[in-house]
């Protein structure tokens, strides 16, 4: 087993609003069982420093995943196995030896997808979350995974390293200038044709009829689960609506994005009623 060194590029911790926040930012980069093969293939990770709105958002996300990481692991993820299984269908249509893995969790896509490739860069603010997935990958003898313990808007790679950029269930997570921001860096580090794939909610706040019938759903989910789901239920809707935790946007305006940053290629698939894939490419030079 051959452990990988985090970068020299140590980030800078100025902005960081607490102590504690120093663990999430440092890109650590925990051993895995990568042989030699697969570290040759290896791009190399490094960190950069964050303004001060992007640290508080990663420290809080730190904060609630580190506490989520074993129920998202063992249930919360469960219902979202169909999107999992249409992103993991979507990155099989890619030629993807060296694949990029944002906001992995405990490996939900990552897992499924090592096989199909010569390395994966698994990427996630949640320590605890990676610890499962390195002991999953352990357990089923998967030696190409290589966790990544930082905030994805801190991320650095080499330009043309990467053949698949795959994120689930992430990147609403982030600020909308922060997606605007990954997804420049996305296609930075991804190889002429090489390809996106994002699985993520996808709705607005209520402007659409579309919106309007994914939210009522969503109230009605919370209302039959009793009173627990009533008091989630408001908090959500504060949250949600103040852009606070959930930051969903809609497949348009993703679509959008995406375009915008210079993908071709550009396609979206619903799969449940709150949830689309998104497939996307670097346009080969010229
Ligand atoms: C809903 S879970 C999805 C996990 C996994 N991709 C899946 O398909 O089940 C969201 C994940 O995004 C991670 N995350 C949220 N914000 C992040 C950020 N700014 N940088 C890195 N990871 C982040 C969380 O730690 C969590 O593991």
């Amino acid at each position: 087993m051959t452990s990988t060194q985090p970068s020299d590029q140590t980030p800078d911790t100025s902005a960081q609003p607490d102590a504690s926040a120093q663990h999430a930012d440092a890109a650590t980069q925990h051993p895995s069982a990568a042989d030699l093969s697969a570290e040759a293939a290896a791009p190399r990770v490094g960190v950069h420093e964050m303004t001060r709105a992007q640290a508080l958002s990663a420290t809080r996300e730190r904060r609630l995943w580190d506490s989520r990481a074993e129920s998202w692991d063992v249930a919360g993820s469960s219902g979202l196995s169909r999107v999992v299984e249409a992103v993991v269908q979507a990155c099989a249509a890619s030629d993807s030896p060296v694949a990029l893995d944002l906001g992995c969790g405990s490996g939900q896509v990552t897992l499924p997808l090592a096989p199909d490739c010569s390395h994966v860069i698994a990427v996630d603010v949640s320590a605890p979350s990676l610890e499962r997935l390195d002991a999953k990958a352990r357990e089923r003898g998967i030696e190409n995974i290589q966790t990544v313990a930082s905030p994805i808007e801190a991320l650095e790679l080499p330009a043309g390293s990467i053949d698949l950029v795959v994120t689930n269930y992430a990147l609403h997570h982030l600020r909308d200038a922060d997606k605007e921001l990954v997804l420049s860096s996305c296609m930075a580090w991804l190889r002429p044709g090489g390809r996106l794939v994002i699985g993520d909610m996808m709705f607005g706040r209520g402007a659409s009829a579309e919106d309007r019938a994914i939210i009522a759903s969503k109230v009605r989910a919370f209302v039959s689960r009793g009173p627990a789901g009533w008091w989630r239920l408001a908090k959500n809707a504060v949250r949600f609506s103040l852009r606070m935790r959930e930051k969903p946007m809609t497949a348009e305006r993703w679509e959008a994005m995406v375009r915008a940053a210079g993908y071709a290629d550009v396609s979206v698939t619903r799969i449940l009623s709150e949830a689309c894939v998104l497939t996307a490419s670097k346009p080969l030079a010229g």
